[in-house]
């Protein structure tokens, strides 16, 4: 797969310089995924770099940034509310632009509903167009055109690309890009396009400018980081990206998501095992406890499975947590395939949940299946796995109460005068203390409230 680096585009840095008499400011909201929120954090390098500062509020901003996800309709509306709301600003401040990214800029038909509802939309540019980002917005600024670019598809990967994050202890590491599995609810391979992997060369390049910057806790990101290496001149797959990005010396832990059960192998739980570095938690998105869902889903895996590879972890690495997506609802799901999510659901006993209402999306196979459950019972589904999930997450809870744990603090607690820290299995403690963020504390657990652990400063 071809790589290119990244060339600071001059000519867009003078012209920005001149066309705007104070440093222009830039707000960017990026909606779902990390692999989102990692290119909102690219968008924000590429434009810091040619002089734009950030605005901590849209109201301040020069150009607000929607940086926006397709996976469910849901976020698409809320994109197009938000976006709505913006009107207003756009009339108090003529020099505002509003510019549209991500995947939802992925689509013809979202483009072409921006292009005729939305006429305070400036520019709108898709997931693979952020180093020309530039270009765009002084061709966007020389005119008095709208500038909606038609979605393309572009598998070429840009390197070196600036980047400004959010945090200063917690990155995204992208390994990979894209999707290549169709699985038949997903919109992802639609708007992502097809599966290609960084070189581990630059992997590593960047894995070390974030040790050495002091980042604590990196996750590897990727649709399915499993099948990482795939299509890559040289020979390399996963468990080798991960022992050789775990052989780098400093104090940080490595995370990665997300897994594909297909593609995910006991060599993986072995090299977690064995490794220094990698979290003691296993993001594996089962989607669905229904041998026959999974099978109309195109997931290539089965129950028993999907059963065998947690079993071989739990008996490999008793404290590892997992957590899992499931869909509630999919096309023709009966009492029956939900009852047997629900089985798998206690018999995994997962640390954590993401649960979605299936939400059909265009130009998927599984948007022309008969689909006759009613939305209200969907909702009564989705109740019944957060009640069950309640019951496990307390029970889990319960079992670290008088365990001393080491964990990150990552900020302001639930209540005032606490801090909240992110243990290696991934779940959570308050505790009374005042440590700077993106440090190591040993925490006491004392107790448990609902899902969160509560602890005290050892
Ligand atoms: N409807 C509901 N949930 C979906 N997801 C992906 N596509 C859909 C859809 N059409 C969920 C899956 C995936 C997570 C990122 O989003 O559970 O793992
Ligand atoms: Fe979508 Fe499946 Fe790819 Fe995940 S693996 S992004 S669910 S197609």
């Amino acid at each position: 797969m071809e790589s290119i680096r990244f060339q600071r585009n001059e000519e867009a840095a003078r012209f920005l310089a001149s066309y705007y008499e104070t440093p222009p400011l830039l707000f960017v909201h990026s909606y779902g995924c990390q692999q989102n929120v990692n290119d909102g954090e690219k968008i924000q390098g590429v434009l810091t770099d040619l002089g734009f500062g950030l605005a901590s509020r849209p109201e301040d901003a020069d150009l607000i940034v929607f940086n926006t996800c397709a996976v469910r309709e849901h976020a698409e509306q809320r994109v197009f509310g938000n976006v709505g709301a913006l009107k207003g600003l756009k009339e108090a401040n003529p020099r505002l632009l509003i510019a549209v990214s991500g995947c939802m800029a992925q689509q013809k038909d979202i483009v072409e509903k921006f292009r005729q509802h939305y006429p305070f939309v400036d520019l709108v540019f898709g997931v693979n167009a952020i180093d020309t980002l530039p270009a765009l917005l002084c061709e966007k600024l020389q005119s008095s055109k709208r500038l909606l670019c038609t979605p393309v598809e572009r598998d070429e990967i840009v390197e070196d690309m600036p980047i400004r994050r959010n945090s200063a202890f917690r990155a995204w590491l992208p390994i990979m890009y894209g999707c290549d599995n169709f699985c038949s609810y997903c919109i992802v391979p639609y708007v992502r396009g097809r599966e290609r992997s960084r070189k581990s060369a630059d992997i590593l390049r960047e894995f070390h400018e974030l040790v050495d910057a002091g980042y604590r806790d990196i996750t590897l990101l990727g649709q399915n980081v499993n099948s990482y290496g795939k299509g890559l001149s040289e020979k390399i797959d996963f468990a080798q990206l991960l022992r050789m990005l775990d052989a780098v010396s400093g104090d940080y832990r490595i995370r990665f998501m997300t897994s594909h059960p297909k593609d995910a192998t006991p060599a993986l739980i072995d090299t977690i095992a064995g490794s220094t570095h990698i979290s003691r938690h296993l993001h594996l998105p089962v989607q669905s406890g229904s041998n026959r869902i999974l099978a109309e889903m195109n997931r290539h895996y089965t129950v028993e499975d999907y059963l065998a590879l947690i079993d071989y972890a739990k008996r490999r690495i008793p404290e590892m947590t997992y957590s899992s997506d499931i869909i509630v609802g999919f096309p023709g799901e009966t009492e029956e395939d939900f009852r047997a999510t629900e089985e798998l659901i206690r018999r995994v006993a997962y640390m954590q949940l993401f649960t979605f209402i299936y939400s059909k999306r265009t130009g998927t196979k599984a948007a022309t299946m008969p689909d006759p459950t009613t939305h209200k019972e969907k909702t009564q589904r989705i109740a019944r796995v957060l009640a069950i999930q309640e019951e496990v997450v307390a029970r889990l809870g319960g079992a670290m109460v008088g365990k001393t744990v080491r964990a990150l603090v990552e900020g302001a607690g639930r209540e005032a005068g606490t801090q909240t820290a992110r243990l290696d299995n991934h779940m959570t403690v308050d505790f009374a203390g005042n440590v700077p963020e993106g440090d190591f504390v040993n925490v006491l657990v004392t107790g448990v409230r609902g899902a969160q652990l509560l602890g005290e400063l050892v």
